[in-house]
């Protein structure tokens, strides 16, 4: 073919996709409502570890929302939380999945080094707060603390080349190369949302379950599945994904009668003794291979299913020797502390219990909910399946286990969390060991009222409350 011509039948391509690509929502809109509603009920009062473990709800500020301009029919909307440092993998993430992505991203703030609100405007105390510490300083105070104003540029700064790269390089190089090039890239939908903090130690018990809250306020495709920020989904996904039979079955199975699907793909991970580097490239394998390909590492024991070897009852119940011999969906019995991501329609998920902060019980609590208190069925997904990114453990997972000397000093989040403080009631214990011992606490009552089918509720803060009512991709549509 002569370049003229080639040229000559590149342009109508090149217009095509640049057009495909502003079709639709008008991302800025969704990106604003959702920051006032949430804004509107924000209570300014910093957190202390007291309060929380006094049953308090979280606080959170949504400094910015970014919402992608790119229109989609993909029914399924991935979401995640994260604290900064992980951006790399929501990047990772969104370049693996060609449908929409919801991130909620965290950041604390000490009141003790930065005595602002983030609200100038808002009335009430807040404002009195922020006039005093101006005064006190004898400096207007600055809009951001410096490190939520580099937040708010790293997470710009990647909106920007997701929405860039997907609308134009990268989708032309996939349309003249083969169609096995994994389309790039997912529709990026981000939180930013700031805590004010009294005391430093809950700034390493990140609010987990709020912020999935928080992320899962961003869906408004029919189905939904929360995943961990570090988990891909193997690429045939993204062909399933694309498959309306594949996708009526699971809008049929997840609709809710007579008892609601929620579809579990399994999840595996490079086997501990891996070095990073090899599991790395083990973890690559397994996401741009077939399925025989992960089977085929897993029986050679390279993969292992996620965290087996720490947690038999957490991933065990997929029995993943039927996983790899079957090609339809199979039912498993819920077990107590089965932990499964899942796919399930958005407008049945009960919202995660908010008192979970950290990385324990969070989960595990709300799949407990779904099977005991809302009668799920969970069905495994033959074909399709996660696999974790290796990397470092966060301080509290990092105690689980007796730490040495030598450890504790090089680790800031460690020392920060073996500090001594004192409880409501007067005792004095370490902020690890106070955190354990509300979280099993809180763990032990709800696995125990849903066992005995008694009332539980999750804790949903006002914000996410208000929210869930007032966005037009939520209440207008029950
Ligand atoms: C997005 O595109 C689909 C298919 O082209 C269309 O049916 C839908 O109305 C569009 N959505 C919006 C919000 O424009
Ligand atoms: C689409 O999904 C259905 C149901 O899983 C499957 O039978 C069919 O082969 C798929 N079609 C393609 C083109 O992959
Ligand atoms: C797991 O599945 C295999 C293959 O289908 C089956 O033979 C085995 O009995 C199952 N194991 C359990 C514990 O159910
Ligand atoms: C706990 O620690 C505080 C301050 O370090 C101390 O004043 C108090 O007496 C301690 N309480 C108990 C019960 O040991």
């Amino acid at each position: 073919m002569c370049p003229a011509v080639s040229l000559y039948l590149l342009i109508p391509l090149l217009l095509m996709l640049a057009n495909c690509a502003n079709i639709g929502v008008v991302g800025d809109d969704e990106a604003n409502i959702l920051k006032s509603y949430w804004n509107s009920n924000y209570n300014s009062t910093p957190l202390s570890f007291n309060e929380w473990i006094s049953g308090h709800h979280a606080r959170l500020y949504m400094v910015d929302a970014w919402w992608s301009q790119r229109n989609s029919s993909i029914h399924i909307n991935i979401f995640t939380t994260m604290t900064l440092d992980r951006i790399h993998m929501l990047e990772a993430l969104c370049q693996s999945y060609m449908g929409p992505v919801s991130a909620a991203v965290y950041i604390s703030v000490d009141v003790e080094t930065y005595p602002y609100d983030f609200t100038s405007s808002a009335g009430g105390r807040g404002t009195r707060r922020l006039k005093s510490a101006r005064r006190r300083l004898g400096e207007g105070a600055p809009e951001l603390a410096a490190p939520i104003a580099d937040a708010r540029e790293k997470l710009q700064d990647l909106f920007t080349r997701m929405e860039e790269q997907s609308t134009t390089i990268d989708m032309i190089a996939a349309a003249l190369r083969s169609n096995n090039t994994p389309p790039c890239c997912c529709q990026l939908k981000m939180a930013l949302m700031a805590e004010r903090l009294a005391d430093p130690h809950l700034a390493y018990l990140m609010p987990t379950n709020a912020m999935r809250n928080v992320a899962m306020l961003m869906v408004n495709t029919p189905l939904s599945i929360m995943l961990d920020v570090d988990l891909s989904f193997g690429r045939n996904f993204n062909e399933l994904v694309q498959n309306s039979t594949w996708i009526n079955g699971l809008l049929q199975g997840t609709h809710g009668a007579p008892q609601p699907v929620m579809y579990i793909p399994p999840a595996f991970e490079a086997k501990a003794h891996h070095s990073l580097n090899a599991a790395k490239i083990i973890v690559e394998i397994s996401l741009q291979g077939g399925k025989q390909t992960v089977s085929s590492l897993w029986k050679l024991g390279i993969l292992q299913a996620f965290q087996i070897d720490i947690c038999l009852h957490c991933h065990g119940a997929f029995n993943h020797t039927r996983w790899m011999e079957s090609d339809v969906p199979y039912t498993v019995k819920y077990t107590q502390g089965f932990e499964p991501w899942g796919i399930l329609n958005r407008f049945l998920d009960p919202g995660y219990d908010e008192r979970f902060r950290g990385w324990l019980y969070n989960k595990q609590t709300h799949v407990e909910a779904l099977a005991q208190k809302h009668n799920f069925v969970l069905k495994v997904l033959p074909d399709v399946w996660a696999v974790h990114r290796p990397h470092k453990k966060i301080a509290s997972r990092k105690l689980a286990k007796p730490v040495p000397d030598n450890v504790k000093e090089t680790n800031t989040d460690v020392m920060e969390m073996l500090k001594v403080i004192t409880l409501p009631d007067g005792t004095n214990a370490s902020a690890y060991s106070s955190y354990r011992k509300y979280v099993d606490n809180l763990r032990y009552k709800a696995r125990t009222a849903l066992a005995a089918r008694q009332p539980y509720e999750p804790q949903l803060n006002p914000q996410f409350l208000h929210c869930k009512k007032a966005l037009p991709w939520w209440g207008g549509v029950r």
